[in-house]
């Protein structure tokens, strides 16, 4: 056997977040999650991805639960493994840039009800949208997890990430994340990109890779050779397609060898019995599709966007233009300066690669979004965008080159008020209404009187007369 870097490697299981995210339309309930919770518990795993991304939305949106007490659940169920969550940089878990003042309070929180570590990133890798969310997370004493979005562009090579990981390494990161949304990085780049990131930061890297196009497990296996030191993975109930590869499967195959993970089969096996059952209760939202998706290689897109394309063509009886508007993803890619395409970026290059198309002019008509993307106010793009295309589309418009988030003037007490004078209870409440304010609105409305924040006051209590009460296993 060949045998390169020999190390123990971890797994993180995702099935609580970016599994059922990916697969199930973010729907899994709280009372399913503390189905599996404990059984997660007793693997031993190096972490556990539980909450954030999508999840704080969807769980208040359209289960009407509270994704703080959701939380709080999973850590009284999950005392032994490290929880670590999903967020935005400085878009938190919402869709815009939010202040600093309302970053840290969301981050203090988090930490508070039991995160342990905390999954930074940024869609155009502007380590500015990332600054305030890793000093804060440092602050409430959780870890750092810088994450890079992984995209293929002239720009986006090895020497590209490397600089980012030692910037982030430089700015505080306790480990780096290769975050590959979209299943682009192949086996053999992953070995080059792994082991260079190893050797010029020195930090723990954990792999984040999408199953989509086929790669992820075969990229995962390259990237343990190289140095990779934690595997995201679901358990095989929810694995494969567009969530992450199996744990199962990623356990066997390194068992046995230097990599070996150390875990259990059979307890594996319970948590994936557990969850091939729940899965059924979420037929209605289980967009599943078995087969693997090499398009997604071809066009360098993620797979929800490619089938978005086709659906929307159809609404507009244009699906004779599929091609072309495929085609043209990566001219506004260039255009905007190769953002890697992850939300809300794909979003924003995906409107008007279909606007473009199907206008007949190329910007005609541009989306609020690519004005306000032009005008710097997601950050700064990866590379420099094209001038001619950003006068056609805002003009002699200003264009803003600090720190966006150096324009938002509101506070964490205006989102107080604010949440009070619409039913809001308590800090955590002025923390859902600042980010989905009518969402917020009507679950305030819909929950009976007296229930909210018991738990929250006990833990507090619980705290405030233990000292050293830790739910945090510090390895
Ligand atoms: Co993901």
């Amino acid at each position: 056997m060949i045998v390169q870097n020999p190390h123990k490697v971890g797994i993180c299981d995702t099935t609580l977040r970016d599994a059922h995210q990916s697969l199930l339309a973010t729907r899994m309930t709280t009372a399913d999650i503390l189905e599996l919770a404990p059984l997660m518990d007793k693997v031993g795993y190096a972490s556990a991805e539980v909450w954030g991304g999508a999840t704080y939305d969807s769980c208040m949106r359209f289960l009407n639960e509270n994704p703080w007490e959701r939380l709080r659940a999973i850590r009284k169920a999950m005392p032994n493994t490290r929880l670590q969550m999903l967020l935005r940089g400085q878009n938190m878990v919402g869709y815009r840039h939010y202040s600093d003042s309302e970053l840290d309070a969301f981050i203090k929180h988090a930490v508070f009800n039991g995160i342990d570590m905390i999954r930074i990133f940024d869609a155009l890798n502007d380590v500015r949208n990332l600054e305030r969310a890793m000093s804060s997370t440092k602050k409430e004493g959780a870890l750092v997890q810088a994450g890079m979005s992984y995209t293929i562009s002239p720009i986006h090579n090895v020497q590209y990430y490397v600089d980012l990981a030692v910037r982030l390494r430089d700015m505080g990161a306790d480990s780096i994340c290769i975050k590959d949304m979209a299943g682009l990085l192949l086996p053999y780049p992953a070995y080059e990109l792994v082991s260079a990131i190893k050797e010029q930061t020195g930090l723990p890297v954990q792999m984040h890779c999408h199953y989509t196009s086929g790669q992820a497990s075969m990229t995962y296996v390259k990237s343990v050779e190289a140095g990779a030191d934690v595997l995201d993975c679901a358990v095989s109930a929810v694995a494969l397609s567009t969530s992450q590869p199996s744990v199962g499967a990623m356990v066997a195959a390194l068992e046995g060898t230097p990599y070996d993970t150390g875990l259990d089969m059979d307890k594996i096996g319970e948590v994936n019995r557990a969850a091939k059952e729940i899965r059924k209760h979420y037929a209605k939202f289980d967009n599943a599709d078995a087969r693997v998706d090499t398009n997604v290689l071809r066009y360098q897109m993620p797979g929800g966007m490619i089938s978005n394309f086709i659906s929307q063509l159809k609404e507009s009886n244009s699906l004779d233009k599929l091609e072309a508007a495929l085609e043209e993803v990566p001219r506004v890619r260039e255009d905007m300066g190769y953002p890697p395409l992850v939300t809300p970026t794909s979003q924003i290059v995906g409107s008007q690669a279909l606007m473009n198309v199907l206008t007949g002019e190329r910007y005609k008509i541009a989306t609020n979004e690519v004005k306000n993307y032009f005008r710097g106010e997601y950050g700064a793009p990866p590379a420099p965008v094209n001038e001619e295309i950003r006068r056609k589309v805002i003009g002699d418009a200003e264009v803003i080159t600090c720190r966006p988030a150096d324009h938002i003037t509101s506070t964490f007490d205006d989102a107080r008020r604010e949440s009070a004078a619409n039913g809001g209870k308590s800090d955590e409440d002025a923390l859902l209404y600042v980010m989905f304010p009518q969402v917020a609105k009507t679950f305030f409305e819909n929950r009976s009187a007296g229930e909210d924040n018991v738990e929250y006051e006990m833990l507090k209590t619980e705290k405030a007369g233990n000292a050293d009460v830790s739910y945090v296993p510090v390895s």
